[in-house]
């Protein structure tokens, strides 16, 4: 079996030095083009093959970023992460996929490993609004970018959408197409994105001129798909059903609409139905679902970006705070005759 190849053997090979292998293989963007192409075409040559676990022996530090999410089994979160492993792949860093149910004490965990591991960055949705966690990893030197959280902290990114604007986007909507009253089927009141989404409902109805009352607002424990079956199974049962609902995020209007389409509630001509995210599955539903579009994988991909910068600058590191606008998405859920809708009875 040949001799392990060595960084010195590509130096030899491309006749340049040892620090100009390394620069190539850890800050290719330092190097000029012709000699990047040399080194690479000795380290094709020779077979070449960085020792990572030796390099991160003598550095200490893996080369790698750790992503916290609230719940991995939303298609939204594993959209941002397909955007934060694309730019880390792209800086030659791994990503280290972490759930927090929403738990403060699964989170607080997750986030002692990803310290100890020394990992360059963390992007972290905080499972609850203490931040706490993000006060940990800085006082140990860790960068940290808040994901999909608008927190405007000096010393921390953050990239997030403006969920007010969002929440605005879809009632405005459901009124333009007549609705008298509207439902929303939230998540619990600590879960930021749900509350901001919430004023922009209150908002929509307050431009609109109209009698806030006009907003119901359902408060569910989850938001999940469960969550949003069991709503839209309440909202079946009442003597005289909404004609328009605004669930705050896809998966519970997923639900919901299973439920009332089980139920033999016609959608959208009984009831009209919106989500937020514009998941993949809005789309593909049975009632093609109208959504607010977040620009997931941009989230992710800006998120990554901010947080190794900050890792490779962190002394000059000048701190950002992202905000992106939210877009309505209408499809067949909610799109209908303009025409004055009272709510509809069984
Ligand atoms: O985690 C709950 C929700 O907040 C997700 O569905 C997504 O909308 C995020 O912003």
């Amino acid at each position: 079996m040949s001799a392990r190849v060595s960084i010195r053997d590509v130096a030899a090979r491309a006749k340049v030095s040892l620090a100009t292998v390394s620069n190539v293989l850890n800050r290719p963007e330092v190097v000029a083009t012709a000699t990047r192409e040399r080194v690479l075409a000795a380290i094709e040559e020779l077979g070449f093959v960085r020792n990572e676990s030796a390099r991160q022996l003598r550095s200490g530090r893996p080369r790698a970023i750790g992503l916290v999410v609230l719940d991995v089994s939303n298609p939204f979160f594993t959209d941002v992460a397909r955007g934060v492993e694309e730019a880390a792949s792209e800086a030659g860093h791994a990503v280290i996929l972490c759930n927090s149910a929403g738990s403060a004490t699964r989170e607080a965990r997750h986030v002692e490993l990803l310290a100890e591991q020394r990992v360059h960055g963390v992007l972290i949705t905080p499972a609850t609004n203490s931040l706490e966690a993000v006060d940990g990893l800085r006082r140990r030197g860790v960068s940290v970018v808040l994901l999909d959280h608008p927190a405007r902290l000096e010393d921390t990114c953050s990239v997030a959408v403006d969920d007010r604007t969002g929440g605005e986007l879809a009632v405005t909507h459901l009124l333009a197409e007549g609705h008298e009253r509207v439902v929303m089927v939230n998540g619990p009141a600590h879960v930021h994105q749900a509350a901001e989404r919430h004023r922009g409902a209150v908002d929509a109805v307050l431009r609109a001129g109209r009698d806030p009352e006009l907003l119901e607002t359902i408060v569910m424990p989850t938001l999940d798909v469960a969550s949003g079956l069991r709503a839209g199974e309440q909202l079946l049962a009442r003597p005289v059903r909404p004609t328009a609902v605004f669930c705050a995020n896809d998966l519970l209007a997923l639900g919901a609409l299973q439920a009332l389409v089980r139920g033999g509630a016609r959608v959208p001509e009984e009831v009209a139905i919106v989500g937020y995210d514009d998941i993949d599955f809005a789309a593909a539903a049975a009632v093609p679902l109208t959504s607010v579009r977040q620009p997931r994988h941009l989230i992710g991909r800006t998120a990554a970006q901010l947080v190794l910068a900050e890792a490779d600058t962190s002394r000059d590191h000048e701190h950002h705070h992202v905000v992106f606008t939210p877009e309505l998405v209408v499809r067949e859920s909610s799109r209908g005759p303009r025409r004055r809708r009272t709510a509809s009875r069984r």
